[in-house]
């Protein structure tokens, strides 16, 4: 039996009174063939094991390698060294795995996170990605825990699907018909009838419409699973596979919709300020260091702490999408011309734009709401105004989108008449179209992008550095 460990967090939290303990773990550094930094993945911090070196098998202490896997047994004392408050004088060492130290790619220095990327099993061990990755753990967590305490149903949406939730048509097929060879129908297309599921389908793009139903019965349900899309966009924003929680609610506007996002949104960045506030610290420190290597224009002007304290602390600013395209309009950067996309109303919003309103004039998160419709899914509620939908995006400083949902067209016949002029397919939408047929209801809901999430909690710049497996356009590693 090996579960006789104590993991290192443990250990470190625990009075060193002399009690003996087996910890198990990875060398980070053997120094002066004496001193043994150990990790074990529960915390950035490492346990310093102390060999007695002249007691010690040499051909033992050679294979004590970076990398190199350990269990240690010895007894746990108050160290006499500066830098920690306890070590573990070494009794027993056993290796488990080597580690040549000829091969061996990470040393004890700071290697860029493009290189890191390529070593997805010895990224894990560093301590960026120790701390990212326990965050990322957390925010998950977090995320049940707040619905579950609310009430809300898990819901298991499919991951296979015949629709396009968003009609954007960034989808991945999917299909076991032979590619180089497929049947063809009688006008010489590819006859789908013949595939897999006697239709053409694809991998999710979100869990949104079969959430409804759920919301049609539970009336407050939420997904959180992957979700793929095939947009080509190769920016430190976008992946071709992401998580995404979704909630669904019936009895509500965009009033309470907003109220929703904004409680949950603070509620998991709470809980991860609470319970992972050394990783918190270590990521604050991090990136004060990259912010140094930036030119003084691109710094931001708060400390990644200080920047979760204030989302906490301050409500999201509220506008219109009509405010927002004024502000635009009135802002220096527009009348320097200093936006690269231009500005009317109408357009789909740019990055920069989005970054402007939230980073330079707000400085803070904004909620945007009433969308043009043009620029909007169908499934959005109508506006009286004729021109406008009851969405709502939420935009964060560093991130941009971050949250995207809707009040939901409850009433059947403009969900039909918008759908129409969409040229959407009424018949195969025939069981989202029930919802509204049975019951209907005022209902609405969001999705929030847990990678861009990730990003803010953890001021990581680069999406593919806060999720384990990154799959990006002609990237799909490990
Ligand atoms: O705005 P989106 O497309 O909204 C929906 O999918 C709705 N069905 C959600 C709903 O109302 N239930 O996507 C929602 C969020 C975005 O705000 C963004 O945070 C994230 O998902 N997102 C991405 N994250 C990473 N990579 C991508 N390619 C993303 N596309 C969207
Ligand atoms: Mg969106």
């Amino acid at each position: 039996m090996l579960q006789k460990r104590i993991k290192i967090k443990d250990a470190l939290a625990s009075a060193p009174e002399g009690q003996t303990i087996t910890v198990m773990g990875w060398v980070r550094t053997f120094r002066s063939n004496r001193f043994i930094d150990i990790n074990d993945g529960s915390t950035n911090a490492n346990l310093q094991a102390v060999v007695d070196f002249e007691r010690e098998d040499p051909d033992l202490l050679k294979r004590i390698t970076t990398g190199a896997s350990l269990k240690v047994t010895g007894v746990l004392i108050p160290s006499q060294g500066k830098g920690q408050r306890m070590e573990l004088k070494a009794d027993a060492i056993e290796v488990l795995g080597d580690s040549d130290p000829a091969l061996f790619p990470l040393q004890p220095k700071r290697h860029s996170l493009e290189f890191l990327r390529e070593i997805a099993h010895l990224r894990f061990r560093t301590n960026t990605f120790g701390a990212v990755f326990r965050v990322r753990h957390a925010l998950a967590f977090a995320v049940h825990k707040f619905y579950n305490d609310k009430g809300f149903l898990y819901l298991h949406t499919p991951i296979i699907s015949a629709s396009d939730a968003e009609g954007a048509g960034e989808m991945f097929r999917v299909t076991t018909l032979d590619m180089a060879q497929p049947p063809l129908t009688d006008e010489g297309k590819v006859d789908f009838t013949k595939d897999f599921f006697g239709k053409s389908t694809n991998l999710t793009v979100s869990g949104q419409l079969e959430g409804e139903l759920g919301a049609m019965a539970f009336s407050e349900i939420y997904t959180f699973g992957p979700t793929f899309r095939a947009e080509n966009s190769n920016t430190a924003r976008h992946l071709a596979e992401f998580w995404m929680i979704e909630p669904e609610m019936a009895f509500y506007d965009l009033e309470d919709n907003m109220n929703l996002a904004e409680e949950f949104i603070r509620y998991i960045i709470g809980y991860v300020m609470e319970h992972n506030k050394e990783d918190l610290e270590f990521l604050d420190k991090r990136l004060e260091e990259e912010e140094k290597t930036k030119p003084e224009a691109e710094r931001s002007d708060m400390g990644l702490l200080a920047k979760l304290s204030f989302v906490l602390e301050n409500p999201f600013e509220r506008i219109t999408y009509t405010q927002a395209i004024e502000i635009l309009l009135q802002s220096p950067a527009y009348k320097k011309k200093k936006f690269k996309y231009d500005v009317s109303w109408g357009i789909d919003m740019q990055s920069e734009h989005e970054r402007y309103l939230v980073e330079k004039h707000f400085k803070r998160p904004v909620i945007v709401t009433n969308y043009p419709k043009e620029i909007k899914a169908f499934y959005m509620r109508q506006n009286d105004d004729g021109k406008t939908v009851a969405a709502m995006d939420i935009l964060a400083p560093g991130i941009g989108e971050i949250v995207g949902g809707s009040q939901r067209e409850e009433r059947l016949d403009k969900l039909i008449e918008r759908m129409e002029e969409l040229h959407l397919p009424l018949e195969e939408m025939s069981w989202y179209l029930d919802t509204r047929r049975f019951g209907t209801v005022p209902h609405a809901g969001f999705g929030l992008g847990f990678e861009r999430m990730v990003q803010f909690v953890t001021g990581m710049g680069n999406i593919r550095d806060v999720i384990p497996f990154p799959r990006t356009p002609n990237n799909c590693e490990f």
